[in-house]
């Protein structure tokens, strides 16, 4: 299947100040210059927050991350996970096609979405709230047939349950999840043989469905706001029964400010930055700088692999515009750099950017300005 960024796309898109706290705070969990491992957990939430995930939402997490957008974007469109159109305002279903499930009745669920739904898949319904796939086995075969709908699962479905469950969450009702026949979890239809004792002293639901009702973030889009944020690898630990109760969803942190630029955009004030330099900025040796860029106007940075606008804008504070400046860094003035790149440290060695610089400075192409240029990054 073809997977392209959807062809209606909103301007902007960005973090929730609770979201945003959220993000900031898994990137914390990579070591230094290996932000980019975050990429899935960050448009995981933007979709969580947005249902699917736009242009825009890919490219602000790619700059959060200091990545090419086109790094990011191949992320999104390799996983299936990540609906690239929109989705339903409501619930977007997810029916499992795969042999179980296709053997105990698969097909006639995805007769009930087109019947109910649209009639193709990744097409909202007339009144927007629906939208369905059919996606490969979910690993709940023994409860098949079944559905993923919202975050939770649906088992032992039929026909007709599957389209009752759609009138009740057209009605604003959510559904218990689970098996929907009557089994607790997925022992046998004429009840349990053996390890009877285990029936007493249960939850009403099985586990996973006792979490579920707990939560009840089955179809809600998340904030950020839901469940205070446990980032205990930060010493931020939950606060209030919440925290105890609901581990599916952290709480923002306690202790990280946000940089100058993201403070903006979140629109916090600014922080401002310590009196004392860090022990970074005493690496090597820093470079020649300019207070502003030349009358020919600063060169766009972007066109360096690695550079995205956020840290061009680093660039410039830190006087330098110029593609000619970055060509003639020594080691120990790339080492100065690398330290300094405050969220980014180790980008200028890790893509090699005096190489790019030279190049780019002496009127030439590199592979990534070429496609740069093109607007394909
Ligand atoms: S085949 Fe449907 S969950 Fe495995």
């Amino acid at each position: 299947m073809l997977r392209r960024l959807y062809h209606d796309q909103p301007a902007s898109f960005a973090f929730t100040p609770a979201n945003r706290a959220w993000a900031e705070a898994q990137i914390t969990k990579y070591p230094e210059g290996r932000q980019a491992s975050a990429i899935i957990p960050l448009l995981w939430r933007a979709q969580e927050q947005e249902g699917w995930l736009t242009r825009p939402a890919i490219e602000y997490v790619a700059d959060m991350l200091g990545m090419a957008y086109m790094r990011a974007l191949e992320v999104a469109s390799f996983y299936f996970m990540f609906q690239l159109q929109p989705v339903g305002s409501v619930a977007h279903f997810q029916i499992c096609g795969t042999t179980t499930c296709m053997i105990c009745g698969a097909e006639d669920l995805v007769a009930v979405c087109r019947d109910k739904i649209a009639a193709k898949p990744h097409t909202l319904s007339a009144d927007g709230k629906f939208s369905w796939e059919e996606v490969e086995c979910l690993g709940s075969c023994a409860n098949a047939p079944m559905a993923q709908i919202g975050k939770d699962y649906y088992e032992d479905l039929t026909a007709k349950r599957l389209a009752e469950i759609i009138d009740e969450l057209a009605a604003g009702q959510v559904p218990v999840p689970g098996p929907q026949n009557g089994r607790y979890a997925s022992e046998p239809l004429s009840g349990l043989s053996s390890l009877k004792d285990m029936d007493s002293g249960r939850t009403q639901y099985n586990a996973s469905v006792q979490l579920a009702v707990d939560i009840g973030d089955t179809v809600k889009r998340i904030d950020g706001t839901e469940v205070p944020l446990t980032a205990p690898w930060q010493g931020v630990s939950g606060q209030g029964k919440d925290a105890k109760d609901t581990p599916r969803v952290p709480k923002p942190p306690a202790a990280k400010a946000p940089v100058p630029d993201e403070a903006e955009k979140i629109g916090k004030p600014p922080v401002k930055p310590a009196a004392t330099p860090s022990p970074a900025a005493a690496e090597g040796s820093k470079p020649a700088a300019l207070d502003a860029p030349r009358e020919t106007g600063a060169d766009d940075l972007k066109l360096i692999k690695g550079v995205g606008p956020k840290l061009e804008a680093m660039l410039h504070r830190m006087g330098f515009f110029h593609f000619d400046q970055i060509a003639k860094w020594s080691a120990a003035e790339v080492a100065w750099v690398d330290a300094n790149l405050e969220g980014f440290k180790g980008r200028v060695t890790r893509d090699d950017w005096v190489a790019q610089a030279s190049v780019l400075a002496d009127g030439g192409k590199t592979e990534f300005s070429n496609h740069a240029k093109k607007g394909e990054v």
